[in-house]
C-alpha cells in the first residue's frame, strides 16, 4: 500500500519544546485542532486559552494585542490588517444609523474619506477646527463619537485632549484618536480621558516601513463589540505581519529618541532657511498648538514635521532631484527619513476647496523623519534647497 500521501499529510510532528523560545513562533495556520466539542466550547467561551481559526486570531495576534495593551497601559486591544482597518472597525462597531460623529477637520485624508462613506449608512458626520471650542461644544450636542489625531496629519495640530475629552463626555460622547504620528512615545491618548486610541503599527511600531497593520486601544467594554466586528468582517492582520510588528516594536523607544531629537533639529534648520517659508511642528515656538503639545506630547514633539517651499510642484522636483538619502515614500515612521507630498497623495482626493482650506499647496511637504546621523540629513537638504 502506498502510504505517500497520507505520509506527506501527517508525518511533520514536531515535538513541543521542553523549553520557550525568546522570539516567539509565527503560528502560521489558519486551522486549529480540537481534541472535541468540550474543548470546542471551552475555547470559544473563553474558559481555555486556545485558538479557534485564522480570522479570530492566533497566538501573534495576542501578542502583538497584549504589547499594544500594555504600550498603552490598555485593559484590551484588537490587532488589524492596517491603520484603516482598524478605525473602520471601531466605526463600524460603535456607530450606527442616526448617530453624530465630530471630527477635528486636521484628519489623514483616508479616515476623512471613510468618515465620508459613512453618511451612506445614516451617520452624520460634520467637521470642526480643534481650536474652535464654540463650535466644538455646538457640535458635541447629541454626537456619539469625537474624532481626533493626537498630532495631526500633516499640519501636526495637537489637540488639547484632556479638555477635549472632558467636553465630549459631558454630551455623551466617546472620544477615538489617531495616536499613529506620536505613538506611545510621545502620547499615551488613555492617560488624558480619552476612550479609544487607534494607531496605524505600519508607522511608528512596525519602524521599518515593511508590514501593514494597525492597532486599537481601551476598555474591554467599549472594544468589546469593536472586536466581534473585526473578527465577522475579517479586519484582522495575519501571523507574520502581527510578528514583524512585535519585532518591530522591540526598538521603538530608541528609533523614537533618535527620530524626535532629529526632527527638532531639522524643524530648527528649515524655519531658519530662506527657501522655507513656514514650518509646521509642534515643538516650534512658532506652532499654533506649542503651548497645548507641550502638556500633551511627552519625551519631545516626535519625528514629524511638515514645511512649505513656494506653492509649486516645480520647487518641488527641483529639491527631490537634488536629495540623495532622503527619499519620497507615501508613508512614514520608518527608519528611513521620508518626504511625501499631502496634495498629490495623502490628501490628493479632497476637493480643491478642502485643501486650500487646510493650506495644503503644491509646495507643502511632510517629514517622516529617520534615524540617520543629523549632519548627513542637515547636508542633504541644504544641497537640496540650494536647487529650488
Ligand atoms: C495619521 C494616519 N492614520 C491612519 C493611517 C492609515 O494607516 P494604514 O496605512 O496602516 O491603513 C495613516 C496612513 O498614512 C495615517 O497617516
Amino acid at each position: 500500500m502506498d502510504l505517500l500521501s497520507t505520509l506527506a499529510l501527517h508525518a511533520a510532528e514536531a515535538e513541543k519544546p521542553l523549553n520557550d523560545p525568546i522570539s516567539l513562533p509565527i503560528y502560521q495556520s489558519a486551522s486549529w485542532t480540537f481534541r472535541d466539542l468540550d474543548e470546542v466550547d471551552a475555547v470559544y467561551e473563553g474558559r481555555q486559552a486556545g485558538t479557534i481559526y485564522g480570522r479570530n486570531g492566533t497566538p501573534n495576534h495576542r501578542a502583538l494585542e497584549a504589547l499594544f495593551a500594555a504600550l498603552h497601559a490598555a485593559e484590551a486591544a484588537i490587532a488589524c490588517a492596517s491603520g484603516m482597518s482598524a478605525l473602520s472597525a471601531a466605526f463600524l462597531g460603535l456607530l450606527e444609523a442616526g448617530h453624530k460623529v465630530v471630527a477635528s477637520q486636521d484628519l489623514y485624508g483616508s479616515t476623512l474619506g471613510v468618515l465620508r462613506d459613512l453618511g451612506r449608512f445614516g451617520v452624520r458626520v460634520t467637521t470642526v477646527d480643534i481650536g474652535d471650542w464654540e463650535g466644538m461644544e455646538r457640535e458635541l450636542e447629541g454626537a456619539r463619537l469625537l474624532v481626533l489625531e493626537t498630532s495631526s496629519n500633516p499640519r501636526l495640530r495637537v489637540p488639547d485632549l484632556a479638555r477635549l475629552s472632558e467636553l465630549a463626555h459631558q454630551a455623551g460622547a466617546l472620544v477615538l484618536v489617531d495616536n499613529t504620528f506620536a505613538s506611545p512615545y510621545h502620547c499615551r491618548p488613555l492617560e488624558h480621558g480619552v476612550d479609544v486610541v487607534m494607531e496605524s503599527l505600519t508607522k511608528f511600531i512596525g519602524g521599518h516601513s515593511d508590514v501593514m497593520l494597525g492597532g486599537l486601544a481601551g476598555r474591554r467594554e467599549v472594544l468589546d463589540p469593536v472586536r466581534a466586528v473585526a473578527v465577522r468582517m475579517g479586519f484582522v492582520s495575519n501571523p507574520h505581519e502581527c510578528w514583524l510588528g512585535v519585532r518591530g516594536a522591540h526598538t521603538l523607544e530608541l528609533r523614537m529618541q533618535r527620530a524626535s531629537a532629529n526632527a527638532l533639529e531639522l524643524a530648527r534648520f528649515l524655519e531658519a532657511h530662506p527657501k522655507v517659508r513656514r514650518v509646521h511642528y509642534p515643538g516650534l515656538p512658532s506652532h499654533p498648538d506649542h503651548e497645548t503639545a507641550k502638556r500633551v506630547l511627552r519625551n519631545g514633539f516626535g519625528a514629524m514635521l511638515s514645511f512649505e517651499l513656494e506653492p509649486s510642484r516645480s520647487a518641488v522636483n527641483a529639491l527631490l532631484h537634488h536629495l540623495e538619502h532622503v527619499r519620497m515614500a507615501l508613508s512614514l515612521g520608518g527608519a528611513h527619513t521620508t518626504l511625501s507630498h499631502p496634495a498629490t497623495s495623502s490628501h490628493r482626493f479632497l476637493t480643491p476647496a478642502e485643501r486650500e482650506a487646510l493650506g495644503l499647496h503644491d509646495g507643502f511637504l511632510r517629514m517622516s523623519v529617520g534615524i540617520e546621523n543629523l549632519e548627513d540629513l542637515r547636508a542633504d537638504l541644504e544641497r537640496g534647497l540650494g536647487a529650488v
